[in-house]
């Protein structure tokens, strides 16, 4: 069993995805999103045409905690860092934001993901999404929320 689960995917790749910290599945394996948010967006993502092994997918913090406690700022200030590197190495031109935590760290002016927009700087596009593990608990507006957002992300992967 894993103590920390690092990123995957190719470098570069043009879209990379970032989520809150691994899960119980996670540790088990070695490799982010795997277990059942895992198994809800590689479907999701293929049904607009887009596939997993072209992505690169991490998280935030790179720790499981029992219970999926969302991570602290200590946590997040320690892996930072880490995910500077990662974004640096896989050169993306689409960060996908699963989740209030990951979309705290690079759009801080957001309040919630739900009332987030799509926004670029310097060059990259970030975009904030519910996090899978909301959306398969299935309260209405969070999955309004994802699907506006899936079909927001469709249209904007073919400009790109
Ligand atoms: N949820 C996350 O945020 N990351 C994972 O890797 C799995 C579930």
């Amino acid at each position: 069993m894993a103590n920390l689960v690092f990123g995957f995917g190719p470098k570069p790749a043009a879209i990379m995805i970032i989520g809150e910290r691994p899960g119980a599945e996670e540790i088990k394996f070695g490799r982010p999103f795997v277990g059942r948010s895992g198994q809800f967006l590689t479907a999701e993502f293929e049904k607009i045409g887009i596939k997993r092994d072209e992505l690169y997918i991490t998280n935030v913090v790179k720790t499981y905690a029992m219970g999926n406690k969302p991570p602290t700022k200590h946590e997040i200030k320690n892996f930072l860092p880490i995910l500077e590197k990662e974004i640096r190495e896989v050169r993306p031109k689409i960060i996908i934001l699963l989740g209030n935590t990951a979309t705290k760290v690079f759009l801080p002016e957001c309040s919630t993901v739900k009332r987030c927009e799509p926004k670029t700087i310097k060059g990259v596009l970030y975009f904030p999404m519910p996090h899978p593990g909301s959306v398969i608990r299935g309260y209405k507006k969070t999955v309004e929320a994802w699907e506006k957002a899936i079909e927001n992300l469709s249209s904007t992967v073919q400009k790109y």
